[in-house]
């Protein structure tokens, strides 16, 4: 049995200050609802404060974003080592990061080669462009996606998948519970081609792109969804207590 998973992507909002009243505002409802990973990923900068905030709760924290090498030269940038003394998930591959700042497949498998490595457990996210969608291109895109952020990768232990199209993010416009279930089912074939069965049946897929309170039921009575990466909807406290809880009362009647 998959324990269903929500995770906030905060994205680039909040200074400090602001996180720090998002998470009060959230923290007691998150802590009360049970049989659901809750996952907030705040920015860097509020990653120590809001650790301390959550630290006695069953809320749990991610990074957006890594880079694979430990340490050295590389000004600006955040080590694994570093975000696995602070939190327990990383963002990888998020499509804003593929399209604003050329992330290649070859370097999201080296990030979340370093992420494991390092104890940490990625949330890959992978999914097709508009155009391929439309081209009735996206398995084929998804199974590169998977095969290059994979490459190398024996046993992903802690890994977990959230499929996100990317015309689906931020715009609104999600894909249908049928739609993202049928294209979720096709991502676990792979994943058990690629390490067995069993690997794929306890695998977490999740979907992303324009979750909200409104559409999270549907997304959540597919069999083939473990939860969702939410953008927008996880800025708006009552809208993301709303989706967790939701979630739990769903995957737990099923
Ligand atoms: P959205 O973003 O919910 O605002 O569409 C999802 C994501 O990018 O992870």
């Amino acid at each position: 049995m998959r324990v269903p998973m929500i995770a906030g992507n905060w994205k680039m909002n909040t200074t400090v200050t602001e996180a720090v009243a998002l998470v009060n505002e959230m923290r007691r409802g998150l802590d009360e609802i049970d049989n659901v990973d809750k996952v907030i990923c705040p920015p860097f900068v509020s990653l120590a404060t809001v650790r301390e905030l959550i630290k006695e709760s069953s809320i749990k924290l991610g990074a957006q974003n890594i880079y694979f090498e430990e340490k050295g030269a590389y000004t600006g940038e955040i080590s694994p080592l570093m975000l696995a003394d602070l939190c327990e998930f990383v963002i990888i591959g998020h499509s804003e990061r593929r399209q604003y700042f050329n992330e290649t497949g070859e370097m999201i498998n080296k990030k979340v080669r370093a992420a494991l490595r390092a104890g940490l457990k990625p949330i890959l996210c992978i999914g097709e462009r508009l155009e391929e969608n439309e081209a009735g291109r996206t398995e084929e895109v998804v199974t590169e996606q998977l095969r290059s952020s994979l490459a190398g990768i024996d046993y992903p232990s802690g890994l977990i998948i959230a499929y996100e199209p990317v015309w689906a993010i931020g715009t609104g416009r999600a894909a249908t519970g049928k739609q993202a279930n049928e294209t979720i089912g096709f991502i676990r074939q792979i994943i058990s081609q690629k390490y067995g069965k069993k690997i794929a049946q306890d695998l977490r897929i999740l979907y992303g792109g324009s979750v909200t309170a409104d559409n999270t039921a549907e997304f959540m009575q597919q069999l083939e969804i473990d939860g969702a990466l939410v953008g927008g909807a996880s800025l708006k406290a009552n809208e993301f207590l709303s989706i967790v809880k939701q979630t739990s009362e769903i995957k737990q009647v099923r």
